[in-house]
């Protein structure tokens, strides 16, 4: 018998990749998603071609049209499914826009993951759940630790965090932005069906999940749309920190090997940051060079003083608890491949 994965937001960045990353492996893919990426961001943020590419190019994959917030939906599709195991994606992904639509933020990132893992537990608690949550739980706390100004990036001056933020950070007493706020609630949520219930959760804390996949737009998914602008030859706002701010980067397809990883032993109640590490990270300045390299072309940018409120200066992932409890798993993917495969999918989709 085919085993069922369900997975919501499977028209995004990372929902796309691990419905293709499981399919392949002989599962059958039930994708949730409903666009509302568009909604929250206009016609740049639409997924529907993302969609469309899933459902002409994989066979078992089979799209359900349902918004995470309808709680009786959501309830009666996991019982009538009862997947093997369930990996939520979708989400409100951006802290700007949160603050101008705090319901629509809450409700789909708070209340829609509690309707998606009450509804795992009543109809499936042994299958393994994974919630796609973010760094932004750590809030701004990160922009206390020690730092070194050097002449393209901020990095650590602590040599406690040599290695990168571990999990063992405070979530705690910083400002995290009301999409930080609404993750962390789905974060802490998703860890008591763990403790609590027993049920085999994992939260991800994402740094920046990027791929060739990326709707990527001003407010969420940097790199995609770093490399959209140096293609079209359009403005970059660069905010604050003198463009010296540093971000770790992860190809989608090394998020979609650890899921894999995790559903295959998996644990409970636990919390991981998933990021590329400091081999995979760059400052804003950098990630033009790099994109600069790939394009031919130089980014047109400006800068702005005003940093994003509640925005990280320097933050990478200590990758060391996921290497020591999943030692199959390791970054596959270079930053520099990872910039190249944007570059070359942004051309696919810019001239079609
Ligand atoms: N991309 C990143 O840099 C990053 C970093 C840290 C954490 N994350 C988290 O990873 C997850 C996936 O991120 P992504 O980059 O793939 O995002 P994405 O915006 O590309 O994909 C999310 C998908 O969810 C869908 N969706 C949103 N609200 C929905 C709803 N109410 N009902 C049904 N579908 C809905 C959207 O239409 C979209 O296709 C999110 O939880 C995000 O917060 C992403």
């Amino acid at each position: 018998m085919m085993k069922t994965i369900l997975i919501t937001g499977s028209s995004g960045l990372i929902g796309s990749e691990v419905s293709a990353f499981f399919h392949q492996r002989g599962f059958l893919v039930q994708g949730v998603d409903n666009n509302q990426r568009a909604i929250f961001f206009g016609p740049q943020g639409d997924t529907r071609w993302n969609q469309q590419r899933l459902q002409s190019s994989l066979q078992n994959f089979r799209h359900n049209e349902l918004d995470i917030r309808d709680r009786q939906g959501v309830l009666d599709l996991v019982q009538q499914l009862e997947p093997d195991v369930i990996v939520h994606c979708a989400a409100q992904p951006s802290h700007d826009r949160a603050a101008v639509i705090p319901f629509d933020d809450f409700d789909t990132n708070a209340g829609g993951t509690l309707n998606l893992v009450e509804a795992a537990r009543r109809s499936c608690p042994e299958s393994p759940f994974v919630l796609m949550s973010t760094n932004k739980v750590y809030g701004d706390a990160p922009n206390t630790i020690a730092l070194n100004e050097l002449e393209t990036r901020w990095d650590y001056a602590d040599p406690a965090y040599q290695h990168g933020i571990p999990e063992t950070f405070s979530i705690d007493q910083s400002k995290h932005s009301l999409f930080g706020a609404s993750k962390v609630a789905a974060d802490v949520i998703v860890q008591e069906y763990g403790r609590y219930f027993g049920m085999p959760t994992c939260c991800l804390r994402g740094g920046c999940l990027t791929g060739p996949n990326h709707s990527g737009v001003e407010l969420h998914g940097f790199l995609s749309y770093l490399v959209k602008c140096n293609l079209e030859g359009r403005e970059y706002k660069v905010f604050g920190y003198k463009g010296k701010q540093v971000r770790d980067n992860i190809h989608s397809e090394d998020v979609a090997r650890f899921i894999f990883e995790f559903v295959n032993a998996p644990r409970t109640g636990e919390v991981y940051n998933l990021g590329g590490g400091k081999d995979n990270s760059c400052s804003v300045l950098e990630a033009f060079e790099l994109a600069a390299a790939a394009t031919g072309k130089q980014q047109v940018w400006t800068y702005l003083d005003d940093h994003r409120i509640g925005d990280h200066i320097c933050y990478y992932s200590d990758l060391r608890k996921m290497r020591s409890h999943y030692p199959a798993w390791d970054i596959t993917k270079s930053l520099r491949q990872t910039i190249e495969e944007i570059v070359e999918s942004w051309h696919r989709r810019l001239v079609a």
